[in-house]
């Protein structure tokens, strides 16, 4: 395993370019492809103009450019069986199989899985039809979540506070059919209370690293207001997920998913992203998610220290040599600049201000979202925009050089959160 690597990361996100940057800082590696990546990879690696869900001609692209590592970013080619196929023509590809990524594909799956393993996670019901749905909410008291099935971009998880809600979330799923086929089963489920930790591991199915935890923002507005979106802004390692809290997480939730997993036939290899609920330092899985997250992708990949192409290719093959993982004791924050109107309709090609070069600096790495250059200039095309990411000796710092740099960059209806990371200070659990 000396020879350098060339590798191909599906995606083009933010996401996508924290990877790539990353990947960027192995010795192992030799080249990097990004299909089909967007202006920001493009200045670090080189792009292939394939979509993230053109299976055949991602595997024919790997074939013929004897590609020695696939890392697959987003969900979508994950649920399409991405996996399967690369596997099946014996290449090496970093994700789960699609019926292991059912545990982020399908939440009634994931909820009955936990059923099975006795996996904290909050009581549920699993309803058919609209009148199986209004049965059971009838039994119900407020606040309770009805979550649709399938994917739903993160717009899937309704919280029912009152009568309005109810009847609105009916609407939408039933007459509206807003959700499409992800709605055909719907989970209900009890509202959890406490603060919301992201942990990931990186599995070869077996074994395991557990990489720094890190929180999201997903409402639009400071102060955890407004519509849920992808989310806003991230930072890691997070207090909430002390060592204590760790240890739970690996031994009532990581351990058991694997163990279970492995057991039914399926085993999990990839990265696991355990969405929690911390009541008084007790974990409880709120949802998974079969790949890295967006944006805190963007704040735990740069605190991984250990190389990072050996850590996925491990993963990948059923070798993770735990021994050479190591994290770093640095913190990272990130803050998504976004377009008006997002998470809804939003603008799209105003032209972007302020965007320095520093697409792969070691500290400052500017991610690019939703954006594109176009001639001399960028310009906006997405939701979100930017990811403006810092990595400092403490959180503080991290936190301050990003805003820093957020107030240098403009573009017309820019918005953004002033909030991020600050509930690292106020942690109570
Ligand atoms: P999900 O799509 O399952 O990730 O849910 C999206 C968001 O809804 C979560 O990040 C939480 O903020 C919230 N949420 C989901 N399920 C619950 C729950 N059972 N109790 C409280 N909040 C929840
Ligand atoms: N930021 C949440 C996610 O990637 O699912």
């Amino acid at each position: 395993m000396n020879l350098k690597k060339k590798v191909l990361v599906v995606g083009g996100g933010g996401r996508e370019n924290a990877i790539v940057w990353k990947l960027l800082q192995s010795q192992t590696v030799e080249k990097i492809f990004c299909a089909p990546g967007n202006s920001g990879a493009a200045r670090i690696a080189e792009n292939i103009a394939i979509s993230e869900t053109d299976i055949e001609r991602l595997l024919q692209f790997a074939r013929e450019n004897r590609i020695d590592l696939t890392v697959v970013g987003p969900e979508a080619p994950l649920m399409a069986g991405i996996v399967d196929t690369f596997r099946d023509a014996g290449l090496v590809i970093f994700g789960p199989s699609k019926a292991a990524a059912r545990l982020e594909g399908s939440k009634s799956f994931a909820k009955e899985f936990m059923r099975r393993h006795n996996i904290p996670t909050a009581p549920f019901r699993i309803c058919e039809s609209r009148r199986e749905t209004e049965n059971v909410v009838a039994e119900k008291d407020f606040p309770y979540v009805i979550k649709v099935d399938g994917l739903a971009a993160g717009k899937g998880a309704l919280v029912i506070q009152n009568e309005m809600d109810l009847n609105a979330a009916l609407a939408e799923i039933y007459t509206e059919n807003k959700f499409g086929n992800a709605a055909e089963k719907v989970v209900i489920e009890d509202f959890l209370t406490g603060e919301e930790l992201s942990v990931f591991a990186v599995t070869d199915g077996n074994r395991y690293v557990v990489l720094n935890s890190a929180q999201d923002h997903k409402r639009i507005f400071d102060g955890d207001l407004g519509p849920n979106t992808g989310g806003m802004g991230a930072y890691s390692p997070a207090p909430l997920g002390s060592k204590s809290v760790l240890e739970k997480v690996e031994e009532k939730v990581i351990r058991p998913v694997l163990d279970g997993m492995r057991s039914e036939g399926m085993p999990y290899t990839g990265v696991l992203y355990c969405g929690l609920m911390i009541d008084r330092g007790e974990p409880s899985v709120v949802e998974f998610n079969a790949r890295f997250g967006d944006p805190e992708t963007q704040v735990v990949v740069p605190l991984i220290e250990s190389d990072f192409a050996e850590l996925l290719y491990g993963a990948a093959i059923g070798k993770i040599d735990k021994t050479a993982f190591s994290l770093s004791n640095r913190f990272a924050a990130c803050v998504v600049l976004a377009s008006k109107g997002y998470p809804g309709s939003y603008e799209k090609g105003k032209p972007i201000t302020g965007i320095d070069d520093n697409f792969n600096d070691a500290d400052q790495p500017l991610f690019v979202a939703g954006a594109k250059f176009e001639g001399t200039s960028w310009i906006t095309t997405g939701g979100r925009v930017l990811g403006v990411t810092a990595i400092s000796d403490s959180l503080e710092s991290a936190i301050d050089l990003a805003y820093r740099r957020v107030a240098g960059i403009h573009f017309d209806g820019m918005q953004f959160r002033t909030d991020i990371g600050k509930k690292a200070f106020q942690t109570k659990n």
